[in-house]
Formats: structure tokens, sequence, C-alpha cells
């Protein structure tokens, strides 16, 4: 029981460091809370423009992704030791340490990011056809409307289904657990994008590299 309480307190300190706000500072950009959306997300650290916000936004959503995706994978493998109880339990829980983290960060204040990246993290980490699979719908969506937040809204809306389609391919038990813990990631993450979903609804949502930079 303690191993697995470790680990998810690890997830979950992990998932609290922004990628953003620390990658912004190293690079010397200013602080992407301050800019565009106020998001510190790789979408918004991109707003912030210039050859050295996109690197920068880059390495946020590598790093948001890690933070995800490590803490899973790092249940995988102590499970497969036996250091861990390899439960879906204890992946969904993992799992959602993590974002929560990304969302809610004790490093800064607990005004985290929406958890796009962190969450296409837990889903590779689950289960890597789980985490192709979201991921090339946010890229179709992005190359048809060139809208972020649509592309994550409508990826993680499907994630719960695709789940449900996948898991029981790799595992007999566990679907339900999952397939909860996912519909809970997506409802927080629909909360976190409700400035989003409401200039959507007015067609006032930025496009991906568009000129318009207000975003909130
Ligand atoms: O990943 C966050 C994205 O979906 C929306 O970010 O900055 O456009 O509100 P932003």
């Amino acid at each position: 029981l303690f191993a697995n309480t470790a680990l998810i307190a690890c997830a979950y300190l992990l998932g609290s460091i922004s990628s953003a706000i620390l990658v912004c500072r190293a690079l010397g950009l200013a602080d992407p809370r301050t800019q565009g959306s106020g998001n510190p997300g790789a979408t918004n650290v991109l707003r912030i423009g210039g050859p050295k916000a996109r690197k920068a936004a880059a390495i946020t959503l590598f790093g948001d992704s890690l933070k995800g995706f490590l803490p899973m994978f790092a249940a995988h493998l102590l499970g497969a030791m036996g250091l861990v109880d390899a439960s879906a339990w204890l992946l969904a829980a993992v799992g959602l340490a993590a974002f929560l983290g990304h969302l809610y960060p004790v490093f800064f204040g607990f005004q985290g990011g929406k958890g796009v990246a962190t969450a296409l993290g837990v889903q590779f980490g689950l289960l890597l056809s789980l985490g192709a699979a979201v991921a090339a719908i946010w890229l179709f969506v992005a190359k048809v409307l060139k809208v972020s937040s649509a592309s994550a809204l409508v990826s993680m809306a499907a994630a719960p289904l695709l789940i449900w389609l996948l898991w029981p391919l790799h595992a007999d038990s566990g679907t339900g657990v999952l397939v909860g813990m996912q519909t809970l990631m997506t409802l927080l993450l629909f909360w976190r994008h409700r400035s989003n979903i409401r200039n959507l609804l007015s067609g006032t949502e930025d496009r991906i590299g568009g000129a318009n930079d207000s975003g909130a």
C-alpha cells in the first residue's frame, strides 16, 4: 500500500511541474500566464510568437506529455516487478493524479493548465494504441479546423469510448475503472476549457498561428 500511495503522490508532484512556465522562464520569454489566453500550455506559449516561442511550445508539449507518460510507465514497470499492485485501479489513480497535478499544481498556487498534453501522455502510458488514436483525432481536427481547443475537446470526448474499445484487447478486466477515470478526466478538461467553449460558440476562438491574440 505504501508503494502504491508513494507512486500516486509522485505522479501528482510531477504533474505539478509546469513545463510552460519553466521553459519560458529558461528561454527568457514572457510568462505565458500574462499572455494570450493566460493558460500555461503549449498552445498559449506558441501564441507569444517567434521562433523561440515555437521551440518553447514544442518543449512544453513534450514536457507536459512526459508528466503523464512517465508515472504510467512506472506503474506498469513496478507492477510487472511486483513492487506495486498492477491493477487498473492503480493505473487510473496514477493517471488522474498526474492530470490533477497539471490542473491544480501545488508548486504554482494550484493555478495550472487545461490538461490536454498531460492527458495525452497518460493515454500513451496506459496503452500506446490509445495515445496514438487520440493524437490522430487531435491532429485531424486541427488540420480541418485549425483550432487547438476544438481538437482537444473532440479528441478527449472520444477517449472514453476508445478505452472501452481498446482496453479489452489488452486485458480481461479493468475496462470500467479506466473508462470511468477517462470520463472524469474528460469532464474536468471540458470544465477547464469553458472559456474556449464560449469562444467557440460565439465564433471568436483563436486559430492556431492566427493573428488574433485574445484567446481568453
Ligand atoms: O491545450 C490547451 C488548449 O486546448 C487551449 O489553450 O491557450 O487556446 O486556451 P488556449
